[in-house]
C-alpha cells in the first residue's frame, strides 16, 4: 500500500526522501514522486513503475530543495499513470496521502464549483484544494490543514509542505500510521519507522486522529479536538536492521530460509522447552473462563487463524468462530460478552482487521492479536499483544510471518486446553515436544530444494492449478494456492479434499495439476481416496507427504516427500513446501517474486 516519506533537512533531501521511499517499496506500488520547497515556490518530479524510473527522472531534472515529501503509490482512485501518481499540488501546497477520502466526490464538486480545476482522478486532490482554499481565504497553513482534516471523512495519512515555508511540514494520521523521526536539527516522517532507519532511531508515533506541525528544532503535535498533547519518543528497533536479501535472490527466498531460525525464536518466547510446557502471557482473563473464541483476519493470516480453529477446537474444547476480517466486520455478529477475540495480522494496520477488533472490542470481547509489528495500531488498540518475532518480512507473498502466526497460534491452543482441563502434564510434553522438532523438520526440507525446480516445470506451464487438503492441513492447500497465485499469476484454488465431488470434480482433465496436502494421518487414507478419483480422470498429481509415494496407488506427477513429524505440527510443516512451489515457480515465470502485480504489503484500505 502506498508509502509516504518526509524530511527537513540541511542539505538537498530527493536523494535520501528515495532511499527512504526503496525501505517501502515492500509495500507493493505503482508509481512514485518527490516534491520539494526549490527557492520558495513547490517543484515535483514523478513516474510510473519502480523507483528507478523516478531517480532517472531525477537525474535528468534534479530537485535541490531541503524540504521534501516522497510517495509510493498503490493506485485505489485513478489508474497508475504519472498524472495521478503523488505529490500533487497547487502553487501553495503539496501533499502525499495513504487511504481514502472517501468524501472526495463531494468535496471535489463542492471546490469545482468554487473555480478549481483538478489535475488528475485521485481523492488525494481534493485535500490539495482544500487546503489552497482556505490560505487563499487568508489562513496560515497551520489553520489552513486543521480546517481541512476537519472536513475529510476515510482513513488516511498525509504529509503537506508548502511554498514559501522552507522550515515547515504538517502530518495527519486518520487510520493509516505515520512515524515521526527526530535527527540533529533535521526531522523525519515515514509510513513505518523502517523507512526512517538510515536516519535516525529516535521515533514518536502519532496516534490515531493526531495531527503534527513539524519543523528542524520543534514538533508540536495536536489530538483530534485540537487540544495540545505530547507523544513520548521511544528507540525504534528497525534502525538495527538492515533490510537486505543476504545471499537470496529475492526477499521471499531469503524470509522462506529464515522459517527454522524465526519459528525457534517464536516458541523460545512462548514455550518453557526445558519443563515442556506452555509459558503463555497473561491475557488478562481467566482461560479456563473462556467459552467463545472468535478468529478474525484477512488472507494468509486468515489461514493461519482457520488452522488456529481446528487446532482450540480439538485440543481446548472451545468453540471458534472465524471469518475474514472484511466479511465479519459488517455481517453484525451477536458476540456475547465474555469471549476472546483474536486478531491475526502480520503488519498489525490490515484496515479490515482493524475494523473488526473495534466492532469486538465494542461488543465487549477480550482483545488479543497475534502480530509482527508491535507498534501497530492493531498491537496499541489490543488488551494483550502476542508477537510473532518473525522479524520484518519484505515479500509482499507472507511465508515467515504465516509459520510464526502458527507458532503462537499452536501455543494459544495448548494454553487453553490446559487451562480447561483437557490437556494432561503429558500430553502438553508431548505436544511442546512436537513443537520444539518443527525448525528441525523444516530445515531437513530446506537442504533439497531441486525437485521444486522440476516440478515448477510443470506448474508454470498450467493455466489451473488445484490443491487440495483435509482436516487441519485443508487451509494449507488454501494457502498453497494463495501463495502459487499471488506471485506465478496462475490461476489456483484450494479446496478441502471431501468437497471435490460436490463440484470442483468437473474441472479435471490431464492439463490441470492437482497438488495434494496428504500427511499420514487418520484422514489419509480418505484423502487417498480422493486422490485417486482424481488420477481417475487424468490430473496429474503431485503428492505431499511423509507417506511413501506406492502408498498413493495411482501414478504421479511428483511426489514431495515430508519429514515424520507430530500430527498437531502438520500445518507448520506443511507450509513450507507450497511456499517453495509457489516460489521455484514464480523464478522460472519471471515475476516480480516480491513486489506482485497488484498487491500491496500493508492493505490499509478496504
Ligand atoms: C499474503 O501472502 C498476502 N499478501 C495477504 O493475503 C496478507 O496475508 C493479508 O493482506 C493480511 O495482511 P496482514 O497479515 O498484514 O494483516
Amino acid at each position: 500500500m502506498c508509502g509516504i516519506v518526509g524530511i527537513l533537512g540541511s542539505k538537498p533531501v530527493a536523494i535520501d526522501l528515495i532511499d527512504a521511499l526503496r525501505r517501502l517499496e515492500y509495500r507493493g506500488y505503482d508509481s512514485a514522486g518527490v516534491a520539494t520547497v526549490e527557492n520558495g515556490h513547490l517543484e515535483r518530479r514523478r513516474a510510473e513503475g519502480k523507483l528507478r524510473n523516478l531517480e532517472t527522472r531525477l537525474s535528468k531534472e534534479p530537485l535541490e530543495g531541503h524540504t521534501g515529501i516522497g510517495h509510493t503509490r498503490w493506485a485505489t482512485h485513478g489508474k497508475p499513470i504519472e498524472r495521478n501518481a503523488h505529490p500533487h499540488m497547487s502553487d501553495k501546497v503539496s501533499v502525499v496521502h495513504n487511504g481514502i477520502i472517501e468524501n472526495y466526490r463531494d468535496l471535489k464538486a463542492e471546490l469545482t464549483a468554487k473555480g478549481h480545476t483538478f489535475a488528475s482522478d485521485t481523492d488525494t486532490e481534493a485535500v490539495v484544494h482544500l487546503i489552497t482554499d482556505a490560505m487563499q481565504h487568508g489562513c496560515t497553513p497551520v489553520e489552513a490543514v486543521r480546517r481541512s482534516l476537519d472536513r475529510l471523512a476515510g482513513a488516511f495519512a498525509l504529509a503537506i509542505i508548502f511554498a514559501g515555508h522552507d522550515d515547515l511540514m504538517i502530518a495527519a494520521r486518520q487510520g493509516s500510521p505515520l512515524a515521526i523521526g527526530h535527527g540533529d536539527g533535521e526531522m523525519y516522517l515515514g509510513s513505518d519507522a523502517i523507512a526512517l532507519a538510515p536516519f535516525t532511531d529516535r521515533i514518536t508515533y502519532l496516534d490515531e486522529g493526531d495531527w503534527a506541525v513539524i519543523k528542524r528544532r520543534s514538533l508540536e503535535i495536536y489530538d483530534r479536538s485540537g487540544k495540545r498533547v505530547e507523544r513520548p519518543i521511544v528507540k525504534s528497533a528497525a534502525s538495527a536492521l538492515l533490510v537486505d536479501k543476504g545471499n537470496h535472490r529475492h526477499f521471499m527466498a531469503k524470509e522462506i530460509h529464515e522459517q527454522p531460525e524465526v519459528i525457534s525464536h517464536t516458541l523460545s518466547n512462548y514455550l518453557d522447552m526445558g519443563e515442556g510446557r506452555v509459558n503463555f502471557p497473561d491475557l488478562g482473563v481467566d482461560l479456563s473462563q473462556i467459552l467463545r473464541v472468535s478468529i478474525s483476519a484477512c488472507g494468509t493470516a486468515y489461514y493461519a487463524g482457520l488452522v488456529g480453529k481446528y487446532w482450540i477446537e480439538r485440543y481446548a474444547r472451545i468453540p471458534v468462530e472465524i471469518d475474514v476480517a472484511s466479511e465479519f466486520r459488517y455481517r453484525e455478529a451477536p458476540m456475547s460478552p465474555g469471549g476472546l477475540a483474536v486478531f491475526v495480522s502480520q503488519s498489525g494496520e490490515t484496515a479490515d482487521t482493524l475494523a473488526t477488533l473495534r466492532y469486538a472490542k465494542e461488543h465487549g470481547q477480550r482483545i488479543a492479536s497475534i502480530v509482527n509489528v508491535r507498534t501497530s495500531t492493531i498491537a496499541r488498540e489490543s488488551h494483550a499483544v502476542l508477537p510473532i518475532l518473525a522479524g520484518p518480512e519484505i515479500g509482499v507473498a507472507s511465508t515467515k510471518a504465516f509459520t510464526c502466526q502458527l507458532a503462537v497460534l499452536a501455543c494459544l491452543a495448548i494454553a487453553l486446553g490446559r487451562a480447561r482441563g483437557h490437556i494432561d502434564t503429558a500430553k502438553e510434553r508431548e505436544l511442546v515436544q512436537a513443537l520444539v522438532e518443527v525448525p528441525r523438520h523444516i530445515s531437513a526440507m530446506l537442504r533439497d530444494e531441486d525437485k521444486y525446480v522440476d516440478l515448477a516445470h510443470t506448474l508454470s506451464k498450467a493455466s489451473d492449478v488445484i490443491y487440495l487438503g483435509r482436516g487441519i492441513n485443508y487451509p494449507i492447500a488454501l494457502e498453497g494456492a494463495l501463495k502459487l497465485k499471488e506471485i506465478s499469476y496462475i490461476h489456483a484454488e484450494g479446496y478441502a479434499a471431501g468437497e471435490l465431488k460436490h463440484g470442483p470434480i468437473a474441472l479435471i482433465d490431464e492439463k490441470v495439476p492437482v497438488v495434494v496436502v496428504t500427511p499420514a494421518d487418520e484422514l489419509f487414507d480418505k484423502t487417498i481416496s480422493n486422490m485417486q478419483e482424481v488420477a481417475a480422470r487424468g490430473g496429474q498429481i503431485v503428492m505431499i507427504s511423509n507417506a511413501d509415494a506406492d502408498h498413493a496407488g495411482c501414478k504421479l506427477a511428483a511426489y514431495i516427500p515430508v519429514p515424520d513429524a507430530h500430527p498437531f505440527t502438520n500445518p507448520l510443516i506443511y507450509a513450507v513446501p507450497v511456499q517453495l512451489m509457489a516460489y521455484h515457480t514464480a523464478v522460472q515465470m519471471g515475476t516480480d517474486v516480491d513486489q506482485p502485480r497488484n498487491l500491496a504489503k500493508s492493505v490499509t484500505v478496504e
